[in-house]
């Protein structure tokens, strides 16, 4: 996509509450992913300068392009958000409103601001007038099965003025369930003139080639397909041996970032994606579970995986 005179084209690595934390969004853009998005960043956090939300701005990789996820659902801290984040010049900043998640949507925020479009509309024009930077919606294709209103959705945000919008083409009430149907993504680009970026169940390969070809979008984002497989940025399998090497590189990253005894605990889940399907790999998952120290870790990758290499 062009996004304010500025190309970017390809894989994009999706927000995730959790997981796109500084080291994981280097590893991906390491990979090739050309663009990452930071874990979804409470509006109000920010507002009451909360610092482990702050946290969640910080970067390893200087030069990391990069995409801020806000989410909130009134308009003074979304604007404060708006105008914090833009004084770190990212990419974008992207409002969430797909989140499905039961404790955000009580309080009117991610997707449930599809109920109500207009409020949608209000919020992102101020967080608009608010930023100095362009502004992208992601949402779902509706909040209930019964009431798809991802177009009108989608052209409220364009009206609103936003500069791009991702959609997941879900609905709310299906969470991570069923099948995400493509042909919401094409009714939706078909709609508006802004780019639209295509998600939702891409996790290998030909998942990337088929969403370009059905969709018509060469941007397509990708979340659960990345978890322990950065590669699927770089079309390439990887061996065992690079699985362990990027796994290391990935530990010394979090260790940086977040102290060994945060890091290692970070890594306890990433050890299970990354080695997923290997001889052996309940095993290690169950000892890197338990592992408190770097050390630990190298352990019992060096006894389960790398005598068999
Ligand atoms: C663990 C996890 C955390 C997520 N957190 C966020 C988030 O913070 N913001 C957001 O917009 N979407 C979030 N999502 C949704 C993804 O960005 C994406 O839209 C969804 O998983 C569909 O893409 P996929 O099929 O490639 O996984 C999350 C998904 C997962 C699995």
């Amino acid at each position: 996509m062009i996004i304010q005179g500025k190309e970017i084209k390809g894989l994009f690595l999706a927000p995730m509450a959790g997981i796109t934390d500084a080291p994981f969004r280097t590893i991906c853009i390491e990979h090739g992913a050309v663009l990452t998005y930071s874990e979804m960043i409470s509006a109000k956090g920010l507002f009451y300068d909360d610092q482990k939300t702050k946290k969640l701005l910080s970067k390893t990789n200087p030069s990391e392009p990069f995409a801020v996820q806000i989410f909130g659902s009134e308009i003074e801290p979304m604007q404060y958000a708006a105008q914090y984040i833009s004084s770190l010049n990212p990419v974008l900043i992207d409002i969430n409103m797909g989140c499905p998640v039961s404790k955000v949507v009580k309080n009117h925020e991610g997707s449930a601001l599809m109920k109500d479009i207009k409020k949608a509309y209000k919020l992102t024009k101020a967080v608009v007038d608010a930023s100095s930077v362009p502004i992208s919606v992601k949402f779902r294709s509706g909040f209930e099965k019964n009431n798809l209103n991802y177009v009108e959705f989608g052209k409220a945000m364009e009206s609103a003025g936003a500069s791009c919008i991702t959609l997941h083409p879900r609905t709310r009430d299906m969470f991570y369930s069923g099948e995400a149907d493509w042909t919401h993504i094409i009714s939706l680009k078909e709609a508006v003139s802004i780019p639209v970026i295509a998600n939702g169940d891409v996790f290998t390969h030909k998942d990337i080639e088929d969403i370009r070809k059905k969709t018509g979008c060469f941007d397509v984002m990708i979340a659960r397909g990345s978890l322990g497989n950065p590669w699927i940025f770089s079309n390439i399998i990887p061996t065992t041996e690079q699985r362990i090497k990027v796994f290391k590189h990935h530990m010394d990253l979090q260790i940086e970032y977040n102290g060994e005894k945060k890091g290692i605990m970070e890594m306890r889940k990433h050890g299970a994606w990354y080695f997923k399907g290997l001889h052996n790999s309940a095993k290690l998952r169950d000892m890197i579970f338990k592992a408190e120290t770097k050390q630990d870790v190298v352990n019992c990758i060096e006894s389960v995986l790398e005598k068999e290499i």
